[in-house]
């Protein structure tokens, strides 16, 4: 296989839970992903990333594994991943798993045995601290509380960045550390191309467990002030690199935030970088410096410059993937277009400023089909800790229960992990009978794969216009690999930008509910794309529609 296979390529996720459910038990499983995978090879897709579908208590929705090595019960068997990686073979795609290992789930047999006893060899998988004047340190969880739990009946503490049933892994020990790349390479050896790394910037840490200035009335303080103590990771993720990743030619792409300009290097810069690509976190990151209940919507401009800056500083280095959603974010849609704008014209330009882009595109399921955010009625409807724990810091913040509940259900993780909707009947053909492991009110019912199927103008065909563009045998190579720089950027409103290789192909959107007129420098050669349904010629001078988005060869 050829060196850097992945580039230029369209990704997928997958969240299996809400995905497609084959067995009408209500969830998600790995058969009802074999099913769709005519349908993702349509859409243009070639590399599909599947969240964590191994075995596991579930308390952070797979998050916490239990066992590396085995499909969940919920999701299948063995053969059945057997079956998906050797369909998805024959269609030319790839299989991508979720690689969770700052931690694992307080369930999984090594945790377990180092429970048994002090002296157990599996203490030293995890970080366990004696500590009789309490926590070792006042870091704050992801998740909300202390990093540290305390054993009952014990001085001793152990260690988790999230959840308290997800202790981190002790990466200082390299037995740890070789169990960890035996299993990549075995999930290798099945025919997977690569991986997803979860949470990968947390293994390293502050061992010296230092207790900082809180900068709340918790008396904690937030994790970025250690992981900026922290031990370097990067001698950690090569040797990951050497022993697994490169072996086996493999796709990796990082979740990480808050890297600096120096970690960018080894992690995507030159040949032998420890990861193919990172995601791009900067716009969903955009007015969430203060929490999530003081949320508002992001501004043209404030998008345009979050895109900017992330190629800017990028490019020169190494590939990015971008995203608009997933699996941890609201839905896009409904997150960056004002509410009152939102319809399917607005739908098909922000794809088009996010797919055009330089990098991976990862398309997030039910994105292709402009699914918005749910409507919640109650909070009994949420499954997800993070909202909970959210709604928690609301509360404690002054906000009354109402408040609270309307401004973290705008941000809430489960808002993307519905059931996807694929047609609309009463369990919208996610399952028949039983109802959906995740369900309430779903507010536009009529957002679904078969009804855009067939229909030229819906959002659906729009992606699919996108993807075949991205992959068009004269412009697709600039696309995927081109350069890329702002144009207008002056121009309130206005998002666009020139991709150039041997080409030159400009993607200009008008990202406001107001006409705009802009004058290009070249004269056209050629309309790619363009999302209002036009007729004839354009010369230099372009009059754009509300969000109008246009994509010109010149
Ligand atoms: C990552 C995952 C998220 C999970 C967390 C802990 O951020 O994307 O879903 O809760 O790691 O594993
Ligand atoms: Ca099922």
């Amino acid at each position: 296989m050829e060196k850097n296979w992945w580039k230029g390529k369209v990704a997928y996720q997958i969240y299996p839970k809400s995905f497609k459910d084959s067995n009408d038990d209500g969830i998600g499983d790995l058969k009802g992903i074999t099913e769709k995978l005519d349908y993702l090879k349509d859409l243009g897709v070639d590399i599909v990333w599947l969240s964590p579908m191994f075995k596991s208590p579930f308390v952070d929705q797979g998050y916490d594994i239990s066992d590396y090595y085995a499909v969940d019960p919920i999701f299948g068997t063995d053969q059945d991943m057997d079956e998906l990686i050797a369909e998805a073979k024959k269609r030319d795609m790839y299989i991508v798993l979720d690689l969770v290992v700052n931690h694992c789930s307080d369930q999984h047999e090594w945790f377990q045995k180092a429970l048994e006893s002090p002296d157990s060899e599996y203490r030293d998988y995890f970080y366990f601290v004696d500590s009789p004047d309490g926590p070792p340190s006042n870091w704050r969880s992801y998740f909300g509380g202390n990093m540290w739990e305390k054993l009952p009946g014990t001085d001793t503490y152990y260690f988790h960045s999230f959840h308290k049933t997800q202790p981190d892994l002790n990466w200082q020990n390299p037995l740890v550390r070789r169990k960890i790349y035996d299993m990549m390479n075995w999930w290798f050896e099945k025919g997977v191309a690569g991986f997803r790394i979860d949470a990968i910037i947390n293994i390293k840490k502050d061992l010296n467990w230092t207790n900082y200035k809180t900068d709340n009335k918790d008396g904690l303080v937030t994790p970025e002030v250690f992981l900026e103590n922290a031990q370097p990771i990067e001698p950690f993720l090569r040797e990951m690199y050497e022993e697994t990743f490169k072996k086996y030619n493999a796709f990796a792409v990082g979740e990480v935030f808050n890297e600096s300009d120096e970690d960018l290097q080894f992690l995507i810069g030159g040949e032998d970088s420890v990861f193919s690509s990172i995601f791009d976190f900067k716009q969903s990151t955009i007015n969430l410096e203060d929490g999530w209940h003081n949320f508002t919507t992001p501004t043209s401009e404030q998008i345009k410059e979050s895109i900017f800056a992330a190629h800017k500083r990028n490019d020169p280095v190494g590939v990015i993937s971008t995203i608009i959603e997933n699996h941890d974010q609201p839905r896009g849609v409904s997150r960056y277009i004002p509410e009152a704008d939102l319809n399917d014209t607005s739908k098909k330009a922000f794809a088009t400023v996010f797919m055009l882009r330089k990098g991976i595109p990862f398309i997030y399921q039910g994105q292709e089909i402009g699914m918005e955010n749910q409507v919640f009625g109650s909070l009994e409807e949420i499954d997800d800790i993070s909202t909970l724990n959210e709604y928690e810091v609301a509360i404690k913040d002054g906000y009354s229960p109402v408040s609270a509940f309307n401004a973290v259900t705008k941000i809430s993780r489960d808002n993307a992990r519905t059931p996807v909707q694929w047609d609309d009947s009463l369990y919208f053909g996610f399952s028949e009978t039983t109802r959906p492991w995740m369900f309430s009110q779903q507010p536009n019912r009529s957002i679904t794969v078969a009804a855009q199927l067939d229909d030229e103008a819906s959002v659906l065909n729009y992606y699919k216009r996108l993807t075949r563009l991205y992959k068009n045998p004269v412009y697709g190579k600039t696309i995927q690999l081109g350069e890329f720089n702002p144009l207008f950027e002056e121009m309130e409103g206005v998002i666009a930008y020139e991709r150039t290789l041997d080409k030159n192909v400009a993607v200009i959107t008008n990202f406001q509910n107001s006409e705009v007129g802009l004058e290009l420098a070249k004269p056209i050669v050629e309309i790619l794309l363009n999302n209002y349904d036009e007729e004839g010629e354009l010369d230099q001078k372009i009059a754009l529609k509300p969000y109008q988005s246009i994509v010109l060869a010149y």
